[in-house]
């Protein structure tokens, strides 16, 4: 077994006394109450950490390290090739931003549990949002950029904001994305739904675009000229700090909720153990605030621990070329990078030499850190030979909240093996069980479960939803979490994540529902029936591509129907799903009970021998299925 030192020291105690391990974590958090009992077992199997513990998680992040002499170190560093400018804040000018902003919010009558979702690109106000609505109490929703209005309506119908942050425009590399418009469409949605539409939308009018505000839309700048600082709302470390929606198999997506205190502790403890990331260190993670990984590790847990950290608007290549990484990590003095794979890969197709890398003095870039989809063994060699640093892959989820798998860096520095994301770290009990909920044995792929209780900063529940909540993580196998997640273990005790087990998709790191797009591709007037699978792609990881079956008497051609199926998904799902790819068939494989066998489909896409399954209905369907689906195609 690997890891016999610290390691396996710290793992073990973490899961043989959780109770002593993490309130000794929860010491690093100031609490306005410090918690005497770290696990609340007493709603099995809904867990709660810290239940008597009171905090406010804008105070941890903020006004602690301005208390204790860091004012004036940089907090955060917004660099935006996309539009030429950088602005630095302070950890004092951040906390009075915030301040401000959370007494603007407080004059719109937001207060503690109050809902508000930020609709925002990468500015730096919209990490001062999601910290003011920490210091309310209140509970952010952030909904990413590159979402259509359809799917900002779901997310607002289910959170019921009180208000609605937004900015005139985001700017990607090929056209301005004017927001306001997409907020108008959504709210519109909202109504013709019946759902609660938000009291108010605030507006922050960007100089690339400024959008002409209507009735009842606010000026972001002029609602913070006139407000006054709010005070932290100090909450109970179960209070919710936000709903963060990631796509399920159904075209529904999941409220995943975090709490302030097991998630306050959590990426505490993480930045440093899995990171090496403390106190003045610069830390940079190139993601987008709308992700999990955007809410952990840009903007709370580098603040938590009093780190710097830079809020980067661009993207790895073409902003303007494939050296932008390493010249921010090199003009900022960047400590370690946290990117995903596919990002990594878009650097190495325009600059495969890595001769941009040769232009910057990295010398202070100690590690790379990967997460967000399988680091595929050629992009680990390929960086961690043209960077000379280890390269890591990690593996969680939006569920998670922080690293189920990584090398724990900070703890005892693991050797990498390619193509594994390391090992389990403290806390997450990752077990391979078989169809019978049997373990499997060492080497053996099986279904990645995590035994209960969850660590602390890991979701409570989903939005308003326990029932879906128990049903769609814990009921697959008694006490345990179902990750979604194929793996195995080595005889090392390395996990090796392989991929998804259901029909979630991770389209350039990011995550996607089949089903939404197969609900989208249903409503065409034309469409019998359709399938959309996730096959594999030398880019982005993995692509969307849909199937149909025509209606009988349908009368159009395949070139028109996949236009408009294409427009439909882009408008109804949004850009970031890169849906290009329709075939008409004549049949859909299916099983004889009528299941579409989506993941035998999967597996021949992506070049696998996969057996046909004994319950097919028609197996010529699949056979005149296998030429268009084969990957020489
Ligand atoms: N707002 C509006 N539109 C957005 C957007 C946003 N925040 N982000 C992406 N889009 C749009 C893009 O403009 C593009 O639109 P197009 O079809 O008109 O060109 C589409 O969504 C797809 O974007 P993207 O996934 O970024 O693909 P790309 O081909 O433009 O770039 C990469 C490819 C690999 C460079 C890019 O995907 C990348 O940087 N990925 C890293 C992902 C990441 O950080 N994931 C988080 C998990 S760690
Ligand atoms: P998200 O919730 O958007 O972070 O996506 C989580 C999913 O991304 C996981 O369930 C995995 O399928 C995939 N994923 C994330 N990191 C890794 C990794 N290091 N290796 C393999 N898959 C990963």
């Amino acid at each position: 077994m690997v890891g016999t030192g610290a390691y396996r020291e710290q793992y073990r105690r973490s899961l043989d006394d959780p109770e002593a391990f993490w309130l000794e974590a929860a010491r690093a958090i100031e609490w306005t109450r410090p918690p005497t009992v770290a696990l609340d077992s007493s709603g099995a199997p809904l867990y709660r950490w810290f239940p008597d513990g009171e905090l406010n998680t804008a105070i941890n992040a903020l006004d602690r390290h301005v208390d204790s002499g860091r004012g004036e170190q940089n907090a955060l560093l917004w660099d935006s090739p996309v539009t030429g400018s950088t602005a630095r804040y302070t950890y004092t000018e951040l906390r009075d931003s915030v301040a401000t902003l959370a007494g603007a919010l407080r004059s719109l009558g937001v207060g503690k549990g109050d809902r508000v979702v930020i609709y925002l690109p990468m500015v730096p106000e919209a990490v001062m949002a999601m910290l003011a609505c920490a210091r309310l109490g209140a509970v952010h929703s952030v909904v990413f950029g590159g979402f259509a209005p359809k799917e900002l309506a779901a997310r607002i119908s289910d959170a019921e904001p009180k208000v609605v942050l937004t900015a005139s425009c985001g700017v990607e590399p090929s056209r301005v994305v004017e927001y306001v418009p997409i907020v108008r469409e959504a709210l519109d949605l909202v109504h013709d739904a019946g759902a609660r539409r938000p009291d108010h939308v605030v507006v922050l009018q960007r100089d690339t675009a400024r959008a002409e505000l209507r009735d009842g839309e606010l000026d972001w700048n002029d609602l913070v000229a006139t407000a006054s600082p709010a005070d932290p709302v100090p909450v109970a470390a179960t209070d919710p700090l936000y709903v963060l929606y990631t796509s399920g198999t159904t075209g529904k997506p999941k409220g995943v909720v975090r709490d302030n205190g097991g998630h306050a502790v959590a990426l505490a403890w993480s930045l440093p153990a899995v990171y090496d990331i403390g106190p003045g260190d610069v830390w940079w993670t190139a993601s987008d605030v709308g992700w999990v990984v955007g809410h952990s590790y840009i903007v709370y847990a580098p603040l938590l621990v009093g780190a710097t950290t830079v809020l980067y608007e661009g993207k790895p290549v073409g902003t303007p070329d494939a050296g932008a990484f390493w010249r921010v990590a090199s003009q900022y003095g960047v400590k370690a990078l946290f990117t995903a794979p596919t990002a990594l890969r878009a650097v190495k197709r325009v600059d495969p030499e890595g001769t941009q890398i040769a232009r910057y003095d990295l010398g202070r870039l100690r590690t790379l850190f990967l997460a967000g989809e399988r680091l595929d063994p050629q992009t680990y060699h390929w960086a961690s030979e043209r960077l000379g640093i280890p390269v890591i892959d990690h593996w969680w989820q939006t569920e998670t909240g922080w690293p189920v798998a990584a090398n724990p860096r900070g703890i005892e520095p693991l050797p990498v093996k390619p193509g594994s994301a390391t090992v389990p770290m403290p806390g997450w009990d990752v077990r391979v069980l078989g169809q019978s909920g049997r373990e499997q044995p060492m080497g053996k792929e099986g279904a990645l479960a995590v035994k209960l209780p969850l660590p602390p900063g890991s979701l409570p529940t989903l939005w308003g939803d326990d029932e879906r909540f128990v049903e769609s993580y814990l009921s697959r196998y008694e006490g345990y979490y179902l990750t979604g997640d194929s793996g195995y273990v080595d005889d090392d005790g390395y996990l090796f994540v392989m991929g998804r087990t259901d029909d979630v998709i991770n389209v350039a790191g990011h995550r996607l529902s089949t089903g939404a797009m197969e609900a989208v591709l249903a409503a065409h007037p034309a469409v019998a029936e359709c399938a959309v699978i996730g096959v594999h792609d030398a880019l982005k990881g993995q692509l969307p591509r849909g199937f149909v079956v025509l209606k009988a008497g349908a009368d159009i051609p395949e070139d028109q129907l996949t236009e408009e199926l294409v427009a439909a998904v882009r408008a109804e799902i949004g850009p970031v799903a890169a849906f290009r790819d329709v075939s008409v068939v004549d049949a859909l494989p299916k099983t004889r009970s009528g299941k579409i066998l989506r993941s035998t489909m999967r597996g021949i896409a992506d070049g696998r021998d996969v057996p046909v399954p004994s319950t097919i209905e028609d197996p010529d369907v699949l056979e005149r299925l296998r030429t268009i689906l084969r990957p020489s195609r």
